[in-house]
Order: C-alpha cells, then sequence, then structure tokens
C-alpha cells in the first residue's frame, strides 16, 4: 500500500462522466506532476488503464467499487478487479453517488471494507447539504457519516477522508477558509483514532484559492472536480 506519510498534500482529480482517449492523450502529455505531493486521477473506470502512472508520485483512482465482490450483479466492478488493474485508490460515497444511485452510509462501509481487503485505499467522502448547513446540523451529519461508513478497520494509513460540502460542489461557492479549517479540525478530533488522518476539502476548488485552502492547517489536500478537467489549471492546483 502506498505511503501516505510521505505526501505533504494529497491531489485528487474526479473527472466525474467526463474525457474521451484525445483528452487524455492531451492531458497526460501537459500534466506536470509535483515531486512533493501525491497526485490522483480517477477517470471513468473504462479509462483506468489508459493513465500510464509512469510518472513518479502519480495514481489512478477509481470514482467507485461494487458492494459485491463476485456473482450476478450486471455492470458492477469489484474491488479485487480494480487491484487486479494496478488501481490504488477509490473515491467512496462521493454525495452524487448518495444522492442520484441511492448509496448509504452502510453500503458506503462495505465497499471501503471490500477495497481494505484488497490494499486499496478508500477515500470517504463526506458533507452536509445547504440545507444541513443552514440547520446548524452539520457537525451532526458529519459524524453519522463518519461513524457509519468508516469501517473498524480503516486507519490514517490505510484510508482518507474528503469533506465535501454538498452545496459547494460545482457552484462555484466555498465555505469560508476558517469555516473549511474547523470542520476538518472537527473530522480529525471526532475520535482519537481520526486525529492523523488525512482529510482533504473539496467543492469548487480552483486554481484561484486552492493555495490558501491548502495551506490550512487541517487540510491535507483537495479533491477536485470541475477544475481537474482544465489541465492547466490542475498543474498550477498541484504544483
Ligand atoms: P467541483 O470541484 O466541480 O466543485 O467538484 C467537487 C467534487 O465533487 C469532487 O469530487
Amino acid at each position: 500500500m502506498i505511503n501516505l506519510s510521505q505526501y505533504s498534500a494529497i491531489f485528487i482529480a474526479n473527472w466525474k462522466l467526463n474525457g474521451n482517449f484525445t483528452f487524455l492523450k492531451e492531458y497526460y502529455d501537459k500534466l506536470k506532476v509535483s515531486s512533493n505531493n501525491c497526485t490522483v486521477i480517477c477517470p471513468p473506470s473504462i479509462y483506468l488503464n489508459s493513465i500510464k502512472t509512469n510518472k513518479e508520485n502519480l495514481y489512478t483512482g477509481a470514482q467507485d467499487v461494487s458492494f459485491y465482490n463476485e456473482g450476478a450483479y450486471t455492470g458492477e466492478l469489484s474491488a479485487s478487479m480494480l487491484k487486479e488493474n494496478g488501481i490504488d485508490f477509490c473515491l467512496v460515497g462521493h454525495s452524487e453517488r448518495r444522492q442520484y444511485f441511492r448509496e448509504t452510509n452502510e453500503s458506503i462501509k462495505i465497499k471501503c471494507e471490500n477495497l481494505l481487503r484488497e490494499n486499496m485505499i478508500p477515500v470517504v467522502c463526506i458533507g452536509e447539504t445547504l440545507e444541513q448547513k443552514e440547520n446548524k446540523l452539520t457537525e451532526e451529519i458529519l459524524f453519522t457519516q463518519i461513524k457509519k461508513s468508516i469501517p473498524n478497520i480503516a486507519n490514517n494509513k490505510n484510508s482518507i477522508i474528503a469533506y465535501e460540502p454538498v452545496w459547494a460542489i460545482g457552484t462555484g461557492l466555498t465555505p469560508t477558509l476558517d469555516e473549511i479549517n474547523s470542520v476538518h479540525e472537527l473530522i480529525k478530533n471526532f475520535n482519537s483514532k481520526f486525529k492523523n488522518f488525512k482529510v482533504l476539502y473539496g467543492g469548487s476548488v480552483k486554481s484561484t484559492n486552492s493555495k490558501d485552502i491548502n495551506s490550512l492547517k487541517h487540510v491535507d489536500g483537495c479533491l477536485i472536480g470541475g477544475a481537474s478537467l482544465k489541465v492547466d489549471e490542475f498543474n498550477t492546483i498541484i504544483s
């Protein structure tokens, strides 16, 4: 398993349902991976094997994994299949999957266990909706998500948490820097086990705000959607 502690920051590009071979080639040719940081590209699964990871500190991640390990489950990809294809990371419980594909904390936990059994690193996404934030439920929602979706076998060496406020995804809105830092601190203080977890921030990260976000004490990197599709922009973020 990759030694996460060697990296000062982790940047994960979530391409969601975007990309094609031409895009991939141009992107890879221009991508400039920095030596202190871990960079992970999560393309749609059919392109996972097309990302060449022969640049140092560059890894591939899947956007999802099956709840099941094998059997009659049309359309699914298991953790062992991802592992066999050299994939090291996998997003789990992204809010789009929770919202559009009805993923629950309970199914997310099983997915994490499947990945950990294969020595892959789950990136567990948590975050509150705008309504929950306005009703001052952020802490309660995040703690429930942590408690129910992160398995006991997860630790700071084999798992990552990504805090993505749902209302900040793709909207251009972000919490204030103070809010981001204090939510990350809250997550790390959930209990002693989480103290040294890598906690990434996601939601409208761009080249213009990434430096400020990343210099926050409790932020260990970013999970980037839209801005990761523009390689020049992504290069600036990870530099
Ligand atoms: P945006 O960076 O487009 O807001 O998306 C964030 C995200 O969902 C990454 O997983």
